[in-house]
């Protein structure tokens, strides 16, 4: 990387840029444009931001920090990136033009866009970085959209973020919790990144299509405030005459009625979760099926949710269908999506958005510590954010199925930011990995509950990531190495003292990837009795290992088969594969052992070791069975339920829980037994008995280290 550059040659260059594009040549390939290229650039012109690509420019050159707020669809994420590129800020291999997204699906899909306006191939001048895909080329690329989180992890190895010249924060009315980590980050950053420092000066442009303007201007050293006027095109909203009692079933309804009696243009529906929108995407094929040979076009549906692998994702991309007869009505297609798909994601064709108003947000609760997902109003910025779908490519209808009253006086303005409704280990982690010591008087926007901090500080310290000074130690150091949550990396890290960190990996690798085992609701019979034939009734983690190494035993040609047969999702174990291949990638790295237990290689894992080095990541999460017959957690005392889709039917004494979802049941889920000898040897400081609650735990705990302190006077 060179030290230093200067900005004048850069400019220069882009100065010969414009003169190549002006020769109908691109300046990146060096080859003739493509008829393509010229009519996405027709369109392209035509955009509100292009009126303002002087004034932005001359904003940028200006000013370190610039502030964006421009509505939907007026070209801010697919354009501005590039006039920053066209004006010189990028060079290859030194300084790249960066944008992030909060959602992976957006980052990949406009990164395929702008590679096609710049008619360059994706992964080469224009790429992408997610977590665990990163299609970029490090000599090459010059704009690269990745996400928040990405970023973050890349200032992990890159503390003042020297690769970059522009970050273009995008979205940042969404709050993201990596979205505001990484602005106070930049606070840090750029006093050090200026003119003449060793990397040249560092750009923020903070772009959203609605945000609180003066709150941001504020917050970044008054930045000067550009405003982008005018969407592309109207969209006009209707509201529901009166409350819906039942939403799912209200967003079917209003799907078919504009299937039926609107004209053309596909349909964008807002959900909240992953059961709901695979019920409605049923219940529509059904219905569109039964509308089948009369003279209503042809109907598909697709999913849109997070744990979707990115393939996935992108079938949503696919054209709707043609006409059924030559000259008929054309098809229409259906996309029900999480909000996943509220923001920057331009869905070719969508006219329609039905949106019931609610999605699924994270709650933080310190008290007990646990995180979890709750069906919530949306705010009216997102109720506008929504509608604004409906207008990208020609104008549109939004259709919100609560009343007009509703919208005024029942929605919040904006979202709660989700630094404050999340757990912070991760993010303490990171910070703690980017040298930044004094959480408490760290810049953020909104700061986190000093008890969400010191949660996360004690769950640190309880695995050994920080010292009692709050130092981050060496196994902290290797933990913030894996791009997981820190008791998943200690779990790893674990591994090869119990010689099992093959098994590890391939657990972790399940457990970071949407649903392995499938459970169609008609064929729930069949899928059990299949997933049967991988169950250890000590628990789902092992079941987990037990697939997992079925399938890697399969040659590659069968494996399709071999999983529908056994009703596993095949695309789910292709990205354990990937996220597999990138542990085990970072464990050579951190030179830690790859061993495994299993050493004929025919699957006869040593079950206990894998159980133990589990406990060692997963101590804190653990709950003991009361005479009653529920489950306690320990120290938080919540009484919890085994998860009726878990494998273990034996009611153990100890478990440990992958996850507490707080549903109408407190169900902990991905559950494993342990052993109380393996928690009081393991973490003696946690188990700590003087200052732990009275409960039916206890004794257990004591007779516990009672044996212990026996075993160990004898040796
Ligand atoms: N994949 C695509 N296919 C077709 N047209 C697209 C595509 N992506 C973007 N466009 C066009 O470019 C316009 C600008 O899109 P862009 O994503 O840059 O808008 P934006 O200002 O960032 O909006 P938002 O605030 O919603 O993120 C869209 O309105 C649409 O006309
Ligand atoms: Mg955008």
């Amino acid at each position: 990387m060179t030290p230093s550059f200067d900005r004048k040659r850069k400019l220069d260059l882009g100065a010969s840029y414009e003169l190549q594009q002006e020769n109908g040549t691109n300046p990146w390939t060096g080859k003739a444009y493509s008829a393509q290229y010229q009519k996405i650039l027709q369109a392209r012109l035509k955009l509100p931001v292009y009126q303002f690509k002087e004034k932005l420019l001359d904003a940028v050159s200006k000013n370190q920090i610039v502030v964006v707020e421009g509505e939907t669809g007026s070209g801010k994420t697919t354009q501005i990136p590039q006039f920053l590129v066209e004006a010189g800020y990028a060079d290859q291999g030194t300084s790249v033009v960066a944008c992030t997204q909060p959602r992976r699906v957006a980052a990949t899909s406009i990164a395929a866009r702008v590679a096609d306006e710049m008619d360059v191939p994706l992964g080469e001048e224009v790429g992408y970085t997610i977590r665990f895909e990163d299609v970029s080329d490090y000599n090459k690329t010059v704009l690269k959209f990745l996400t928040d989180g990405m970023l973050l992890r890349e200032a992990m190895s890159d503390p003042v973020l020297s690769h970059y010249s522009v970050i273009v924060l995008d979205e940042a009315h969404e709050r993201t919790l990596a979205t505001d980590v990484i602005m106070g980050l930049l606070m840090a950053v750029l006093p050090k990144r200026t003119k003449d420092s060793q990397y040249g000066e560092l750009k923020v442009v903070v772009m959203s299509a609605t945000l609180d303007a003066k709150k941001f201007q504020d917050y970044f050293n008054n930045a000067p405030l550009m405003k982008v006027p005018g969407r592309t095109f109207p969209v006009e909203t209707f509201y529901a005459a009166k409350p819906e009692r039942n939403y799912v079933e209200a967003a079917v309804r209003t799907t078919l009625q504009i299937h039926q009696c609107e004209g053309p243009g596909d349909i964008l529906v807002f959900l909240t979760g992953q059961a709901e929108i695979e019920q409605a995407c049923e219940e529509i094929r059904a219905s569109a099926a039964e509308m089948c040979g009369k003279d209503t076009p042809e109907l598909v549906v697709y999913p849109l949710y997070s744990s979707l692998t990115p393939a996935q994702q992108r079938k949503i991309f696919d054209r709707a269908p043609g006409p059924r007869v030559e000259g008929g009505a054309p098809g229409r297609k259906v996309v029900i999506s999480t909000n996943i798909a509220e923001t920057s994601l331009t869905i070719d064709g969508i006219v329609y958005v039905v949106d019931p108003g609610f999605s699924k947000q994270k709650v933080y609760n310190p008290r007990i510590r646990v995180e979890s997902l709750l069906v919530s109003p949306i705010s009216r910025a997102s109720a506008r954010q929504r509608a604004g779908r409906a207008g990208r490519t020609r104008p549109g209808k939004c259709f919100r199925l609560y009343t007009e009253q509703s919208f005024h006086e029942d929605l919040q303005e904006t979202t709660y930011p989700e630094i404050l409704r999340s757990k912070m280990s991760n993010v303490v982690l990171t910070l703690k990995k980017l040298g930044i010591d004094d959480l408490v008087h760290f810049d953020f926007m909104d700061p986190p509950a000093p008890e969400t901090l010191m949660r996360a500080l004690e769950l640190l310290n309880y695995l050994g990531a920080l010292d009692d000074e709050g130092e981050m130690t060496e196994l902290g150091y290797q933990m913030s190495n894996l791009p997981i949550d820190p008791q998943l990396a200690k779990m790893i890290i674990a591994s090869p003292d119990y010689g099992c960190s093959e098994e590890m990996m391939s657990i972790v690798a399940c457990m970071s990837v949407p649903q392995v085992f499938m459970r169609p609701r008609e064929t729930a019979k069949a899928a059990d009795e299949a997933k049967a034939q991988f169950a250890h009734q000590d628990g789902d983690h092992l079941t987990l290992l037990n697939a997992y190494a079925a399938y890697a035993a399969v040659p590659k040609s069968e494996k399709k088969q071999w999983c529908w047969d056994n009703f596993i999702n095949d695309r789910s174990m292709q990205s354990a594969d990937n996220v597999r291949r990138q542990l085990t990638g970072i464990m050579t790295k951190l030179q830690l052992p790859l061993v495994t237990t299993d050493r004929r290689g025919n699957g006869s894992f040593d079950y206990t070791a894998v159980r133990m080095a589990l406990t060692s990541g997963m101590f804190m999460q653990v709950a003991y069975l009361q005479k009653q017959g529920n489950y306690l957690t320990v120290k938080d005392n919540q009484v919890v339920y085994i998860h009726p889709g878990s494998v273990i039917d034996s009611k153990p004494e100890w478990v440990m829980f992958e996850e507490f979802a707080l549903t109408t049941k407190n169900y902990i889920r991905t559950v494993s037994s342990t052993r109380v000898e393996w928690l009081v040897e393991m973490a003696p400081h946690y188990y700590e008995l003087s200052n732990f609650p009275e409960c039916e735990a206890k004794a257990e705990l004591e007779l516990a280290y009672r044996r212990l302190a026996h075993s160990r006077s004898k040796n």
